[in-house]
């Protein structure tokens, strides 16, 4: 069998059943459409959505987002975590892997939270748990985060949970008519040793 093939379904045993993963305060963890109130602060939010090119979100679409979720992981087409505070159970926002790339062994990490939460951490302990599950125990090779230049506090966060730049993408992204670069950082496996 071939390697990334061999790779891809060592993948889908790992994911099934769902990973929960705990950091001190938090649990990562299904998505699930009872979390629509919590995750509707967030997707609601202008100032949440202004560095993604969807959004802002009423209740409705955000059901709907829910619902895309869950049938992509039914379908094994996405990974999804949503971020739950330990001490009151409330759903702080979301943190993806995508494009997972079997080949190459890598992943594009994706996260968001709701602005009541911001400045406590919660971020960077998110995507450090993400980031040290998908190395250690998924055996990835290497995490992406795609990132637009004026979005410091994500910098700021992609530098504290150990990612480094790696590239420069020109034009990658479009935000509600405006074109812009993006910065492209990354962790890699031996980041860990
Ligand atoms: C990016 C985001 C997830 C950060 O969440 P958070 O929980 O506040 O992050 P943390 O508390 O772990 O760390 C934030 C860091 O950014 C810093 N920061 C915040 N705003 C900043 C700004 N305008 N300029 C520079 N640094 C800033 C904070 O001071 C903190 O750094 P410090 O610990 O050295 O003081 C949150 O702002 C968010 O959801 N933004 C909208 C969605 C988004 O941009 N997602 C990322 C797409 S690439």
């Amino acid at each position: 069998m071939k390697p990334e093939k061999q790779f891809e379904r060592e993948f889908s045993r790992l994911m099934n059943p769902y990973p929960v993963i705990e950091t001190p305060r938090l649990r990562l963890r299904k998505v699930f459409r009872a979390d629509a109130d919590d995750l509707l602060e967030a997707t609601s939010d202008p100032r949440v959505t202004k560095y993604e090119p969807w959004g802002p979100y009423n209740r409705e679409e955000t059901v709907q987002m829910i619902e895309n979720i869950q049938a992509q992981l039914e379908a094994g087409l996405c990974t999804e975590w949503a971020v739950e505070r330990k001490e009151d159970a409330k759903v702080l926002g979301l943190i993806h892997l995508n494009k997972v790339d079997f080949f190459n062994r890598s992943a594009e990490v994706g996260y968001w939270l709701q602005r009541k939460c911001w400045g406590q951490g919660y971020a960077t302990e998110t995507l450090k748990a993400l980031g040290d599950y998908a190395l250690s125990v998924l055996k990835m090779d290497e995490i992406i985060a795609i990132c637009h230049p004026d979005n410091a506090a994500s910098l700021r966060v992609l530098e504290k949970a150990g990612y480094k730049y790696h590239k420069t993408l020109p034009g990658y992204i479009s935000l509600r008519g405006n074109t812009a670069d993006c910065l492209q950082y990354h962790v890699t496996r031996w980041d860990l040793l």
